[in-house]
């Protein structure tokens, strides 16, 4: 076995053994399973790639540096210190073939969780023979991969999942951003910027708090540290370009902390007094900035000199620079006529782009570049395509590795999952059509071809699905209906019968637990109420009213023991687009709010736990926990997965990553991640869209037109 293979089993022996307790805690206490969706990310199949900035950009120049194992992206080329070579074993660094290996920091989401590594790569020298390869993997004699934190790190004591990302390195210290710490606040982003000593796993947390803290960069000298923040203000709700500010401050201890610009993120240093970063132009264009900060000190944001860089005409983002690089910077960019995300240069000096990656895959998006410290390289993540023949299987449910022994957590390829009452089977949404399948991905099939959400499993007569059958978040005169599915049917024509047939927007239904009645929501009146119906005759069989106003209720689940109806509505503040959950008798009784948003916040999606003490629902409590732009479709209205005691005791966030993550489902029995094994399909086609808005391009005299 080689020093390689030594560490990666030595960290497997680890979360196996890890794995092995949970397990049998949870065999032995029961155990809980939730299932959510996450918007686009089962196809975002990144790895790490390189491409020389000197070479005109080929194909067989661009180089695959992280493994084909699980989405690698964020990644940072460090300058090695001592205190990262001690992480090696010591043979490590004696490999005859090549004498300049890669040194490689990056993000990655390995058993679901994110992770910070770092992998050291032989072969990386240019003239290898292996580049003439397209995108080449390189075996594993040629890489050394050491996590150096994860979500639940043994040497800085975290004992909680967290979203990890932005690293970079300084010395002695990693310096990243963390979400492992509650903001207290609702609606309040949990991202805070962290160093950790390399070899003592110290942490120190450098954000004040109450504040969020994005896209941290270090300057050459180590000394300061540029960040994209709120300060004091918070997140108001933006999705799109966060109005975000850039603060400076001591990376030692987060003192001497300064708002050096107004209105930018992503910053990146040149030198000591240069940062580079993004804003959206008054005239529309996304471009790069530069601020030069004088060199006396105490530092004031009215001494900061900035310039507009990028010209307008194309969308210029997340730029990146190289210590003391006076000459050119890398940025990705979206170019009008084009559907896909490039990395190019940009000459500093002649004020012109230099494209990249368009010339070696044109029809595939390329993200947050960053530069080697001599600028020799350009890194930046992408789709991994098949190379030498890797493809990651597309798994219908995959594990969310949790530190809860108590809890298993998956996310599935779909949305809108829900359980039979024995546990046996799912039915979920892929547009347009419901699905059925068992737990372990075997036995996919369609049951309903048609665009429909929502899905529930009556609790009592065998294998019938409800669904809503429309279009989602339509008006209330759209039509959409209640139907049921029975999914076990010889004859599929005669299988699905459609309850409610007048014409108005009744969704989200779901059945008592004795089966004989249905809570939905309804359009009927002009405003989205609930309502209960009968459950085999639908409205034709009795129809109740249950609540009634000028606003929306929706999204409505039935407790298992029948006590209560779980539903989220904007009754507060009618139309303004916040909701809050509440909690209603079957009979109309009882109206209680469970969980209050924070202001103009959206909380949604209750789900009952099997035993009716808890639910599960998502909610942007949290924030955001990362800038939108840096990853495709990469913005959070819903947030993330919670769970709550129905007495509001008890707020757990499980999910910690910057996407959006929606639709839970609570598991009627413990699924155990060993339980889930087939892949869904051979496919991986690694298709999603890019951030929507960045297709909206402003014309030359600024006027912006929205497509
Ligand atoms: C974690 O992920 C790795 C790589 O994807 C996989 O080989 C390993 O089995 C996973 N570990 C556990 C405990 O699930
Ligand atoms: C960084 O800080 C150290 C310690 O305060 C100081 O000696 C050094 O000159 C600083 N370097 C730069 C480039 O400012
Ligand atoms: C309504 O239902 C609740 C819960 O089942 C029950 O406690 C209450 O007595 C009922 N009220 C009426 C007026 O029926
Ligand atoms: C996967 O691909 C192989 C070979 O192309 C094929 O034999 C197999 O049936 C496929 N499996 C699925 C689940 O599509």
């Amino acid at each position: 076995m080689n020093i390689a293979q030594t560490i990666f089993f030595a960290t497997l022996l680890l979360l196996l053994h890890a794995s092995a307790t949970e397990h049998q805690n949870s065999k032995a206490g029961g155990g809980d399973t939730i299932v959510f969706t996450t918007l686009g990310r089962p196809r975002y199949e990144f790895d790490i790639f390189a491409l020389s900035t000197s070479r005109p950009p080929s194909i067989s120049g661009e180089l695959r540096i992280t493994d084909g194992e699980s989405v690698n992206f964020n990644g940072y080329f460090p300058s090695p210190s001592p205190a990262l070579i001690s992480l090696l074993p010591d043979e490590t660094l004696i490999q005859p073939e090549d004498s300049s290996p890669l040194h490689l920091i990056y993000v990655t989401e390995r058993n679901g969780t994110s992770s910070i590594y770092y992998d050291l790569i032989y072969g990386g020298d240019s003239n290898s023979d292996y580049k003439k390869k397209r995108r080449s993997v390189l075996e594993s004699p040629s890489r050394v991969q050491v996590p150096l934190l994860s979500g639940f790190d043994h040497r800085s004591g975290m004992t909680v999942n967290s979203f990890k990302d932005k690293p970079s390195l300084t010395g002695e210290f990693l310096v990243y951003v963390s979400t492992h710490e509650n903001s207290g606040e609702p609606r309040t982003s949990w991202t805070a910027v962290y160093s950790t000593e390399l070899r003592t796993g110290l942490t120190r947390r450098l954000t004040p708090s109450g504040v969020a803290d994005f896209s941290p960069a270090v300057s050459p000298s180590g000394n300061w540290t540029a960040v994209a923040s709120y300060g004091e203000r918070g997140w108001t709700g933006e999705v799109e370009e966060l109005s975000t500010d850039i603060y400076v401050f001591s990376t030692r201890d987060g003192t001497h902390r300064v708002k050096v610009v107004e209105h930018g993120g992503w910053p990146c240093w040149v030198d000591e007094s240069t940062l580079y970063f993004h804003r959206r132009s008054e005239d529309g264009w996304i471009s790069v900035y530069r601020a030069v900060l004088p060199e006396i000190k105490p530092l004031t944001i009215d001494s900061v000199i900035i310039q507009r860089v990028t010209p307008p005409a194309v969308h210029a983002f997340t730029p990146a620079t190289s210590p003391n690089n006076h000459d050119f910077i890398a940025v990705a960019t979206r170019r009008p006529g084009s559907d896909y995300r490039h990395v190019e240069l940009f000459d500093l000096k002649k004020n012109e782009f230099i494209e990249l990656t368009r010339l070696v895959a044109p029809k595939s998006h390329h993200l947050n570049p960053f530069l080697s410290p001599d600028s020799s390289r350009v890194g930046y993540h992408s789709c991994r395509g098949d190379a030498n023949g890797r493809r990651s299987p597309l798994l219908l449910l995959e594990n969310i590795q949790t530190t809860t022994t108590d809890l298993s957590l998956f996310r599935i390829d779909g949305s809108f999952p829900s359980f039979s009452p024995a546990g046996d089977r799912i039915a979920y949404i892929e547009m347009p059509g419901v699905y059925v399948v068992k737990p372990d991905g075997s036995g996919r099939r369609e049951v309903y071809n048609g665009m429909a959400f929502s899905t529930a499993w009556d609790p009592v007569r065998p294998g019938i699905v409800y669904s809503s059958s429309g279009p989602t978040f339509a008006t209330e005169r759209t039509e959409v209906d209640i139907i049921s599915i029975d999914v076990d049917a010889a004859d599929t024509s005669s299988s699905v019968r459609r309850l409610t047939t007048n014409g108005k927007n009744n969704a989200f239904p779901w059945p008592s637990p004795d089966g004989k009645r249905i809570v939905f929501r309804s359009g009927r009146t002009g405003h989205k109420n609930l309502y209960l119906m009968d459950a085999e005759k639908g409205e034709s069989g009795g129809l109740w009213r249950l609540t009634e106003g000028a606003w929306t209720d929706t999204m409505c689940s039935w407790s298992p023991d029948g006590e209560w109806i779980a539903f989220a509505s904007d009754r507060e503040s009618p139309g303004s687009g916040s909701f809050e959950l509440f909690l209603i008798h079957p009979n109309g009784t009882g109206l209680r709010k469970l969980i209050q948003s924070g202001s103009g916040g959206r909380t949604n999606h209750p789900i009952f736990s099997p035993d009716s003490k808890s639910i599960v629902f998502t909610s942007d409590y949290a924030g955001i926990s990362a800038e939108p732009i840096s990853n495709p479709h990469h913005y959070q209205p819903y947030g993330d997965i919670f769970t709550m005691k129905l007495d509001g005791s008890n707020l757990r966030r499980l999910t910690h990553n910057s996407y959006e993550d929606g639709t839970p489902a609570w598991a009627p029995r413990f699924i155990h991640p060993d339980d889930v094994v087939l892949p869904r399909t051979n496919d991986s086609s690694c298709s999603f869209e890019d951030c929507h808005w960045l297709n909206k391009y402003p014309t030359l005299k600024g006027r912006k037109i929205s497509c």
